[in-house]
């Protein structure tokens, strides 16, 4: 499974990067405010520093101005997805940019049925919203089930990025299901390595290892 970070914090980016552990970036426009940066500024850094996709959404919300949009922003570098909303004008944009050999993430997805017309529009990645989902009382998991599921069904090659992760077990249950990407905020990610029983058990090797008096180095 791939993992993604869901920020545009280049300095957050640059320290997962180091482990070896991105495969891509995934930005909106909420966490483009965060950054306080230019968009199209740090998208291109982003994009230097990471060899995998970079999500970039567009805010437009016509198709005209969305094909626009998405075009501009694909000239920033060869691994931009460009983000699209799942929107009527959202899936016919999806079409024309994935048929002209361009990446697309299709983001804000909340139902099976929208995945499905997703995948039918040529969608790279399609982006469900799992902890917006267990937010108002539903199972954000069992949609990713369901996506599971159908493009399966269908061989769909569009690639499942759980989205809107807020904890690690949604990072373990969408391993579970098989979902192809998950995009995390550095902090879930950094705790996917925490265990109780890893602290416990490296502080008791580090104090027998100081009364045995040697050094390694
Ligand atoms: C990423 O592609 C999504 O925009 C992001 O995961 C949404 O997360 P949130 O629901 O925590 O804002």
């Amino acid at each position: 499974m791939k993992f993604f970070v869901d920020t545009a914090d280049i300095d957050a980016i640059a320290e997962l990067n180091d482990t070896g552990m991105v495969d891509g970036v995934t930005t909106n426009p909420s966490l483009i405010l965060k950054s306080g940066r230019d968009i199209l500024e740090v998208t291109r850094e982003i994009c230097a520093l990471i060899d995998g996709p970079v999500s970039a959404e567009v805010v437009a919300t016509e198709y005209e101005d969305m094909v626009q949009e998405g075009r501009k922003l694909a000239k920033i570098a060869d691994n931009i997805a460009i983000k699209v909303p799942l929107t009527w004008a959202g899936l016919k944009t999806c079409k024309v940019l994935t048929d002209a050999g361009h990446m697309v993430n299709v983001t804000l997805c909340f139902s099976a049925n929208q995945a499905l017309l997703a995948a039918k529009a040529g969608a790279t990645f399609i982006s469900p919203f799992v902890g917006r989902l267990d937010d108002v009382n539903l199972d954000g998991m069992e949609l990713i089930n369901d996506i599971r599921t159908i493009y399966d069904n269908y061989a769909f090659d569009t690639e499942i990025l759980v989205a809107s992760v807020r904890s690690v077990n949604h990072v373990t249950e969408s391993a579970l299901i098989g979902a192809d990407v998950v995009t995390a905020p550095p902090a879930v990610l950094k705790k996917l390595a925490d265990h109780p029983l890893t602290d416990k058990g490296l502080a008791a090797f580090m104090a027998d290892w100081a009364k045995t008096g040697q050094n390694i180095l």
